[in-house]
């Protein structure tokens, strides 16, 4: 994959629409979603037996089977249609899916759910305002927001090691173009500081009560983590994503 920094930052359709067969395919086997940060978060998430989950852009639905499994009522929403095509395919046709935007007002009443999920979606936003603040208003009050991005220092350290001064302190853009498949296509991040992060989510009325950065499922296959396991470093943790928990209070 290549990168491109200050590259357009305007996706007229969702890039993941070129890719999603091949993308959701690899997802189900890699180190960084099926072993990483899919068993973080219903590690995070707990016993959810009974509780209504908002999943905000839920991909081909691989998270939200594993909830489902374990007794939550899952609702799942995308901008990618041929995502959502997917988990509807795996959740089956009556599961509550939709095709729809977090940069735009979500198709939900206030307090409809008990957790939401944001995995892996806020970092393809440029201003989280509106996204935070809907994702507050259909969560009933005490509700959870888990949120999942790429772990900003990571980024920081990727763009110095590619030859990239540092520009840690600025909400920037960065688009790579992404190979799955057949097909490719560019994908544009924002990334940002931590303290943006924690301003926004406190700014939309979230208490932060966890901010984690989790080492990978102990049933990661070792040769996966042969690279980063080391005497000082035995649960072979890496730097890939930043995982809070967030209280709607
Ligand atoms: C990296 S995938 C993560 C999928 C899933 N949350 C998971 O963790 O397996 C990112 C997903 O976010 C979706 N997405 C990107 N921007 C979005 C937006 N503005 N609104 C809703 N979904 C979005 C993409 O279509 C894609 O399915």
């Amino acid at each position: 994959m290549s990168s491109v920094h200050d590259g357009p930052a305007a996706q007229s359709e969702s890039p993941y629409d070129s890719f999603a067969e091949a993308y959701s395919a690899e997802t189900e086997v890699n180190l960084i979603n099926r072993y990483y940060a899919r068993p973080a978060i219903v590690e995070l998430a707990g016993d959810i037996t009974g509780r209504s989950i908002l999943d905000a852009g839920c991909g081909s639905g691989s998270l939200a089977a594993t909830l489902r499994e374990r007794g939550a009522i899952v609702t799942g929403f995308d901008s990618s249609a041929a995502m959502v095509d997917l988990a509807r395919q795996r959740l089956g046709p009556e599961a509550d899916l939709h095709v729809a935007d977090l940069a735009e007002p979500l198709p939900f009443p206030d307090n409809a759910f008990d957790d939401s999920i944001a995995a892996l979606v806020l970092h393809y936003l440029h201003d989280w305002t509106g996204p935070l603040a809907e994702l507050r208003r259909v969560l009933r009050p005490g509700g959870r927001l888990i949120a999942v991005v790429e772990h900003p220092h990571a980024i920081d350290l990727m763009d110095r090691q590619t030859g990239h001064k540092s520009a840690y302190f600025q909400t920037r853009s960065r688009t790579e173009i992404w190979e799955y498949g057949n097909h490719s296509a560019p994908v544009t991040f924002w990334d940002r500081p931590l303290h943006a992060m924690t301003d926004a989510f406190t700014t939309a009325g979230f208490r932060i009560a966890v901010i984690s950065e989790p080492p990978p499922a102990p049933d990661t296959p070792p040769e996966m983590l042969a690279d980063f396991v080391s005497e000082s470093n035995p649960t072979g943790s890496f730097l890939c994503f930043l995982f809070f928990v967030l209280v709607a209070d």
